[in-house]
């Protein structure tokens, strides 16, 4: 039986995946997670008990036990998904950012490297390591254009810079010791069990809390939304069928300004679930000042995933969009206890607001 090792599973796009691979093939999941605030078991609650899932509670920055995980499970495929993920948080703070992101990543790959030199044979030529990035790597698009693969990276925040770094690091591994790694570059993820502190789960647990909903600057910046389920699917082709040393974006054909964002979830929780005080739940948006160093758009070109191995999104906007609001409606326990946590909705990133 095939085991895939997946970092950061217990995180929003990895629980996803580690459920599609359970549902969809018949790997073992190893899942290694260090359960930062952005890491939730009760996203995993319902597989937990499953015979084909083993959980391991680490940090990939821990070599030694990343070389336990390695020699135990002897995975045959690696997916690396673990990393500080919001662009705020790395505003405020990046050292946590470069640990993981550029740390934890050079770990694995020297962990990976390790063990896939001792492998022989036909284990040897099936091993693979993908490593899941983002689109802000390549900095901000005007109006026309799209991110290919060939896009040179200009990252703007220190999140979107450590993920570059970590691209870079793994592009390397490749070309210096031939460790058969693959990269996708995605644009932003929504669905279910996204912590709610990302643009569209804070819009809906707002609007349910009657509290404001904070729009950055004008609303006019520009993202390209992929429903999770579309990209965990393409991860999978990517790690099974794509080609080693290669890149591959993927992105929804989605391309939103965000107050657009921001009137479709406040029209359909009208729909699904009307306010008691007010007409519209539009009458709740308030508009704060920017993002330091927003970027204004991005939107991917995703011909060469459809045209080399046969991807595109099952969801629209609108239908996956659907599906994510009645989630969190019908998943309240989900969501309530995070906020009875650490996380009230509250605004981050405003360190470089002034360059304070
Ligand atoms: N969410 C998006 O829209 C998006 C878009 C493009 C790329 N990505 C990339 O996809 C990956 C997953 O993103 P996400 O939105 O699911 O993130 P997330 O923040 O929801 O989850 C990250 C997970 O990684 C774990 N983690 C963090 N540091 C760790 C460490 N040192 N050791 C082990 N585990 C650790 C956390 O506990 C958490 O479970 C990230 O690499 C991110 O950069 C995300």
């Amino acid at each position: 039986m095939k085991t895939v090792l997946v970092t950061g599973g217990s995180g929003f796009i990895g629980s996803a995946l580690v459920r599609w691979l359970l549902a969809h093939t018949d790997v073992h999941v190893v899942n290694i997670d260090k359960l930062t605030y952005a890491g939730n078991p009760e996203s995993l609650a319902d597989i937990e008990g499953d015979h084909r899932y083993t959980f391991i509670h680490a940090d990939i920055c821990d070599q030694k036990t990343m070389q336990q995980a390695f020699t135990t499970h002897k995975p045959t495929t690696v997916m690396h998904l673990a990393a500080e993920s919001h662009v705020d948080r790395s505003i405020d703070s990046a050292a946590e950012f470069i640990q993981t992101n550029i740390v934890g990543t050079s770990v694995l790959l020297d962990t990976a490297l390790d063990y896939w030199r001792d492998l022989d044979g036909a284990e040897r030529d099936a091993f693979r390591f993908l490593h899941v990035s983002t689109d802000e790597v390549y900095g901000s698009l005007g109006s026309e254009g799209l991110f290919t693969e060939e896009t040179p990276y200009d990252p703007s925040s220190p999140y979107s810079a450590s993920k570059a770094s970590s691209d870079h690091l793994v592009r390397a591994w490749h070309r210096t010791y031939g460790l058969p790694v693959l990269i996708t570059n995605c644009s932003n993820n929504y669905g279910p069990r996204q912590f709610p502190e990302k643009l569209i789960p804070l819009m809906i647990l707002s609007c349910l809390d009657d509290k404001p909903l904070p729009v950055y600057g004008t609303g006019e910046n520009i993202r390209d939304w992929l429903y999770v389920e579309d990209h965990v699917e393409a991860l999978w082709l990517v790690v099974s069928e794509g080609m080693p040393g290669r890149t591959y974006n993927i992105g929804g054909h989605n391309e939103l300004r965000n107050i657009e964002v921001v009137h479709m979830i406040c029209d359909l929780m009208d729909e699904l679930s009307p306010s008691s005080t007010h007409a519209s739940y539009r009458e709740l948006i308030t508009y704060v000042s920017d993002r330091p160093g927003h970027d204004l758009r991005y939107a991917i070109d995703a011909s060469r995933i459809a045209s080399e191995l046969g991807w595109k999104p099952r969801e629209t906007f609108e239908t996956g969009f659907r599906k994510t609001v009645q989630w969190y409606l019908d998943n309240r326990d989900w969501w309530r206890h995070i906020q009875q946590g650490t996380y009230q909705g509250q605004r981050l990133g405003l360190k470089g607001v002034n360059n304070g």
